[in-house]
């Protein structure tokens, strides 16, 4: 059975399974509802229902308060419909400019570790074929059983090979199969690109926070930019709990050294005794705080676990970021409950 929803505000209507979120639904429709980390915990994704019956699965209570659920608010990540439904939602401006997302085999060309748990996979398209994305956006693999695993590519899109970062999770089968069992050379089915975080036009500085692998999308755009010739202002601010979790510090003080519009700022939240003193110690978002008096004239970027967003969001927004100025790229983990 399928239903139907309707954003009368843009004029534009899609069909949706019950199986299916309103975003998942809109988004194979091509119609771009914004969304960030897709769990429910950014808000990026919020909607009011004018009329319908939408049930909003598991969100963080920072994402939307009890008063705009209460008023008819829902979070398109998290909604499931079971009659057709009429929505007010503002669409992303960039609704046309995304390059189509498409199912593609891939071959695994290298499979090198950065440091202790994570991996650095590199992918080839068959031929001479190559991905069309934006830098930021991320593929996700499609395992056999249908199931998917979302990894933000790390290359640069005039490179020819896509390259991710893979961190070994607990109990997470994909990434033991990576670290133990993938081999290279192997064929593996993607889809791609997805995803709306990327660069956006402004003047502004641009502060990056990443919060480990966060790192990889980061990385894409930051290459993009150079690539490019783009002259804004830079910071990186990398957030990993010790030395041992850094990876890529290398290439990071090379940029510091190649381009001078680009600052470099590794965080440890909890160091251990053999890392370099001089590292800036605490929580990422936090040293972001400390070191501007107002971020009215900056473009902030974030990604990693979705505590790290919700802490830069709130902070930030109270420190004068214009909400239209913050971009975030969650890991999706489950929501925690309300
Ligand atoms: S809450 Fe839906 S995309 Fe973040």
């Amino acid at each position: 059975m399928k239903y139907r929803v309707t954003i009368s505000s843009s004029n534009v209507s899609f069909d949706i399974e019950p199986s299916q979120t309103i975003l998942e639904a809109s988004l194979l429709a091509g119609i771009n509802i914004p969304f960030g980390c897709r769990n429910g915990s950014c808000g990026s994704c919020k909607g009011k229902i004018i009329s319908g019956q939408v049930f909003c699965d598991e969100y963080q209570q920072s994402a939307m308060t009890d008063d705009e659920k209460t008023n008819g608010y829902t979070l398109c990540c998290q909604s499931y419909v079971s009659s057709n439904v009429e929505l007010d939602i503002k669409l992303s401006k960039f609704d046309n400019n995304l390059p189509e997302p498409k199912i593609t085999p891939v071959r695994v060309e290298s499979l090198v570790k950065l440091n202790h748990d994570v991996m650095r996979m590199t992918l080839k398209l068959p031929g001479s074929n190559s991905l069309e994305f934006l830098a930021g956006q991320y593929l996700e693999f499609i395992m056999t059983d249908g199931s998917r695993r979302a990894y933000s590519i790390a290359s640069p899109p005039h490179e020819d090979l896509l390259e991710l970062h893979l961190r070994l999770i607990d109990g997470g089968k994909f990434t033991h199969f990576v670290f133990e069992e993938m081999q290279e050379k192997s064929i593996h089915r993607i889809e791609a690109p997805i995803g709306q975080f990327f660069l956006r036009e402004s003047k502004k500085p641009i502060i990056f926070i990443a919060g480990g692998t966060g790192f990889a999308p980061i990385k894409s755009v930051i290459e993009d930019m150079f690539h490019n010739g783009n002259k804004r202002t830079i910071y990186l601010y990398q957030g990993v709990r010790s030395g041992k979790d850094l990876y890529m510090d290398k290439l990071c003080l090379e940029w510091c050294e190649a381009f001078e519009q680009f600052n470099y700022i590794p965080v440890f939240s909890e160091p251990n005794k053999k890392d370099n003193i001089e590292i800036r110690t605490g929580l990422v978002h936090e040293a972001v705080l400390n070191d501007f008096e107002s971020f009215e004239n900056f473009q902030v970027y974030s990604c990693g676990p979705p505590i790290l967003i919700e802490s830069a969001y709130s902070s930030l927004l109270g420190k004068g970021l214009l909400e239209d100025d913050f971009f975030a790229d969650a890991f999706t983990f489950a929501p925690q409950k309300k």
